[in-house]
């Protein structure tokens, strides 16, 4: 079988030894000749490489592991890219959730005012990337999941349209799996699903088993109780995610008809989660004071006793649909998935040139979408909604532009008026200085 050369960009994020121990246990199916990994933080990704390193000469001493800053180095003899930046890092997610919460709106990694400060700083970062991509191996894929997915899938369809980039995202996975478990099913692969929307941003609109039976009615009757809170609690589930899941049951009173993806809480109740929000303390404090510590330690104790076992790496099994989705384009697979994709008429009453989330099937030449149809008024006003807003900060990135980036918060239905939207935005402007083009 074939052998695979694959280089890992964002090398240093705390996702990386859990994607390199689920490459490890896919190997059957997604053999590896060489691994590498890529940062432009050389001290980070030491730490995270230095651990891989002595897991990969344990577990297979015969895949190639080499880790560099270096983009030639990186990119040159590589099929796939799998990239998970975040530009600015932690302190940064800080900045985007705490800043909008200062003026009573949304503060979130990828949703409102959060996610497109977040989307000006990554547009320059994947650019860069598929451009070492393109000029170092024209041939491989990147298969990317650096957020904010929805702006970040726009800037490459409209700046980079030649390029071989496949935007992914976790959360319907997840939320598959609890859906499986809800109605009493191995795993999420034992359902057939129909859903559409935008990234953080969708809907199912028909689950079924193998064998055709509609799943809907127990789910609905399920979450409409519980939300996506699975019926055995699971120690793995942290405090505010569980009350993410838990308030699926509210976002999915909206359309009973439909089961929806968590991230609509924050634009159908952002008042509930500003009320629920500790400004002095967000997500990304609770990441940098759990995950981040939690995988930099175990990295520094397996350095330090030159062993694995020396400290606790969890693999991501959830990211095994990496996998699926490198080895249909690797073998051809046909496999049926979720991509954020161009609508190109997939959703019949929806713009042609939006970046739409449906499934596709996937092979050598990479998505095919499958058709969605019409969709209801209430999907599609929000969904147009959105789109513009996402639409709207590709073109600030693009022009400089201070008044579409303006609009763009404006018409975030996050942010209440123009004027809250402009004392926002000046903030982050200032806080960004760094990262973002300079707005005229
Ligand atoms: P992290 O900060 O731990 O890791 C990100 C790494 O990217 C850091 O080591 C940083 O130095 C590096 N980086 C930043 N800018 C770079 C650039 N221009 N070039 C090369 N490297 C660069 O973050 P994390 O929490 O592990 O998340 C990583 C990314 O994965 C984020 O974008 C996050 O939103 C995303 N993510 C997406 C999904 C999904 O569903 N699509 C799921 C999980 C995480
Ligand atoms: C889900 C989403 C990702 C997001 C992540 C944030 O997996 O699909 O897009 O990056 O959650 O998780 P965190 O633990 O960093 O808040
Ligand atoms: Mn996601």
């Amino acid at each position: 079988m074939k052998k695979f050369s694959v280089v890992i960009a964002g090398g240093g994020s705390t996702f990386t030894p859990g994607i390199v121990l689920m490459l490890l246990a896919n190997r059957d199916r997604f053999p590896l000749r060489a691994l590498k990994f890529y940062d432009n933080d050389g001290a980070r990704q030491e730490t995270i490489a230095e651990a891989c390193k002595i897991i990969l000469r344990e577990q297979a001493p015969d895949i190639d592991f080499s880790y560099t800053t270096d983009p030639k180095t990186a990119f040159s003899d590589v099929d796939f890219v799998m990239a998970h930046i975040r530009v600015g890092k932690y302190p940064m997610r800080e900045k985007d959730e705490k800043i909008p919460l200062r003026h009573g709106v949304v503060g979130q990694e990828t949703c409102g005012p959060g996610g497109i400060a977040y989307g000006m700083r990554s547009i320059g970062g994947v650019l860069e990337l598929v451009d070492y991509m393109q000029q170092y191996s024209p041939n491989a894929w990147m298969l990317n999941y650096s957020n904010p997915a929805a702006i970040v899938a726009e800037a490459t369809r409209r700046l980079r349209p030649q390029a071989k980039i496949l935007n992914i995202c976790d959360m319907p996975i997840g939320i598959e799996g609890r859906m499986a478990q809800i109605v009493g099913l191995p795993d999420r692969k034992a359902m057939r699903v129909r859903y559409y929307g935008l990234n953080h941003f969708g809907w199912w609109t028909s689950i079924e088993d193998q064998n055709g039976n509609d799943l809907m009615p127990k789910l609905r009757e399920y979450v409409a109780k519980n939300g996506y809170v699975p019926p055995a609690k699971d120690e793995h589930t942290e405090a505010s995610w569980n009350d993410t899941f838990a308030k699926a049951k509210d976002v999915q009173a909206l359309d009973p008809d439909t089961m929806p993806n968590t991230y609509l809480k924050y634009y159908l109740f952002p008042d509930y989660v500003v009320a629920h929000s500790n400004p002095e303390r967000t997500r990304a404090n609770e990441v940098m004071d759990h995950r981040e510590k939690q995988v930099f330690s175990a990295c520094r104790a397996i350095i330090e006793a030159g062993k694995s076992s020396a400290g606790e790496l969890e693999i991501d099994e959830h990211a095994s649909y990496i996998v699926d989705l490198a080895t249909a384009i690797a073998f051809n697979t046909q496999a049926r998935m979720l991509l954020i994709v161009p609508n190109n008429g997939a959703i019949h009453n929806f713009d042609a040139d939006a970046m739409v989330e449906i499934p596709c099937l996937v092979g050598k030449n990479g998505p095919e979408p499958l058709t969605v149809g019409d969709i209801p008024h209430f999907q599609k006003g929000l969904m147009s909604q959105q789109v513009a807003v996402e639409k709207l900060v590709v073109d600030a990135w693009e022009q400089h532009s201070y008044q579409k980036l303006w609009q763009a918060l404006t018409l975030s239905k996050t942010v209440p008026s123009a004027s809250v939207a402009k004392a926002i935005l000046d903030d982050l402007v200032e806080a960004n200085r760094d990262y973002w083009p300079e707005l005229h």
